[in-house]
């Protein structure tokens, strides 16, 4: 519980939910618990479970428009927990009015959208911080430390894999479901964020529900890398996992592990000791491996919401950059959406563009690093 130790230095912000279902009531109990905040209102047109959600969450006002939100109550910030469609209005009405926004995740359900968003709230110097919780566990942050230290060497492939027996769902597709976890993963770990040079979907409807419930994306990455991402709302069994293949060692995230959710093997093909392919007799390939032990690095306890509530906290007042930032998520967003745009055509190669440049056309010539406590990622491209 919070004490009122743990808010004199800093008197608590002022932050409001918009949303109940599966998301908002995590957000709702973390902002409620955090010493950082101060959980001012649950806002949902539902409000019969509005005021189910405020009274576990210490009896914070409930309001049933983002409107009244706004005009009859003084918050520093909102968190938007509804679906992708509605998350432009809403934040925009929300940054207009100079208050920060923390978003789940997609940003938007068009990167034109999300590219507004990112300019509206770099000019007007509001914080807008992506809800992309998997960077918040002790295994992604792992994982990212890690690669930064160069202790995988340089990153060859990824695998990931994201299958459950899901629902199919009303609105989105399986892609646009599932797939922003590990395309926000992989923004977040690999140094230099998400960079493919195209993206290549293919997707199978056999329930013929009228969307794709199992899918396949591949991005080839800048480095010559390739990340490949299977998610599926059809398998019996679940499976959360990554591969992240380096030349000096080769990672597993196993999610659904608690007791060894990372496992590094000092296992690779060595490029180094390889003579170009040819064998002695020069067929075939005549590879040299890294043939060690396995080990399971040891992860911090932090809890991801908790770490992402006081990390938003941190990035209003100034102290950090947004480890997940509005940029970030328009990278996963521009994936998404040239991820529909391969699938309508087949699996076709589809250019990912660069969105930023949109913004120029909205006259913003706001850059991240402009804005005190924006972050600004060295030596990234446009989107950066
Ligand atoms: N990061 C993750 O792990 C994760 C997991 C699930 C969902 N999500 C994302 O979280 C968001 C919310 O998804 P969800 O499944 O929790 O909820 P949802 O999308 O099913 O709906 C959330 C709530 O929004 C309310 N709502 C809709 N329009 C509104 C409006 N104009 N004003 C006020 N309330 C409104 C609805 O009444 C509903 O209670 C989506 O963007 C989704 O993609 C993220």
């Amino acid at each position: 519980m919070k004490t009122v130790t743990d808010t004199a230095s800093h008197p608590a912000l002022r932050v409001a939910v918009i949303g109940v279902e599966r998301r908002a009531p995590d957000l709702a109990r973390n902002f409620a618990m955090s010493p950082d905040w101060e959980l001012v209102a649950i806002c949902d047109v539902d409000r019969s479970r509005a005021e189910l959600l405020a009274r576990e969450t210490g009896n914070p006002a409930v309001v049933a428009s983002v409107d009244d939100l706004i005009a009859e109550h003084d918050i520093d910030a909102v968190a938007i927990a509804t679906p992708a469609h509605t998350h432009h209005e809403m934040a925009m009405q929300a940054i207009s009015a100079g208050k920060h926004v923390l978003l789940e995740q997609p940003l938007a359900d068009a990167t034109g959208a999300g590219v507004e968003m990112v300019a509206a709230a770099e000019s007007r110097g509001t914080v807008l911080m992506a809800a992309h919780t998997e960077c918040y566990t002790p295994a992604v942050l792992k994982i990212r430390e890690l690669i930064a230290a160069g202790e995988l060497g340089e990153i060859l492939y990824l695998d990931a894999v994201r299958i459950n027996l899901g629902f199919v769902q009303s609105g989105p597709d399986v892609f646009w479901d599932l797939a922003p976890h590990d395309l926000s993963v992989l923004d977040f770990i690999l140094p230099g964020g998400l960079d493919p040079q195209f993206v290549s979907a293919q997707g199978a409807d056999p329930l013929r529900s009228g969307k794709a419930c199992v899918g396949y994306l591949t991005l080839p990455l800048s480095n010559g890398a390739l990340a490949h991402i299977h998610v599926n709302w059809l398998s019996p069994t679940k499976v959360q996992q990554m591969v992240i293949g380096g030349s000096r060692k080769t990672l597993i995230w196993d999610d659904l592990n608690p007791q060894q959710r990372l496992s590094v093997f000092d296992r690779a093909v060595d490029p180094d000791r390889s003579d170009g392919g040819l064998d002695d007799a020069g067929q075939g390939a005549a590879n040299s491996y890294l043939l060690e032990d396995a080990w399971s690095p040891s992860l911090g306890n932090s809890r991801p919401f908790a770490l992402m509530v006081s990390s938003f906290a941190a990035t209003i007042r100034g102290n950090q950059p947004a480890p997940t930032d509005g940029r970030a998520a328009l990278r996963v967003l521009s994936v998404l959406e040239a991820a529909t745009a391969s699938l309508e055509h087949g699996g076709a190669k589809t250019t990912i563009p660069d969105a930023w440049a949109g913004a120029h056309a909205l006259g913003t010539t706001a850059r991240l690093g402009s804005v005190p406590g924006v972050y600004s990622p060295a030596g990234r491209g446009a989107l950066r």
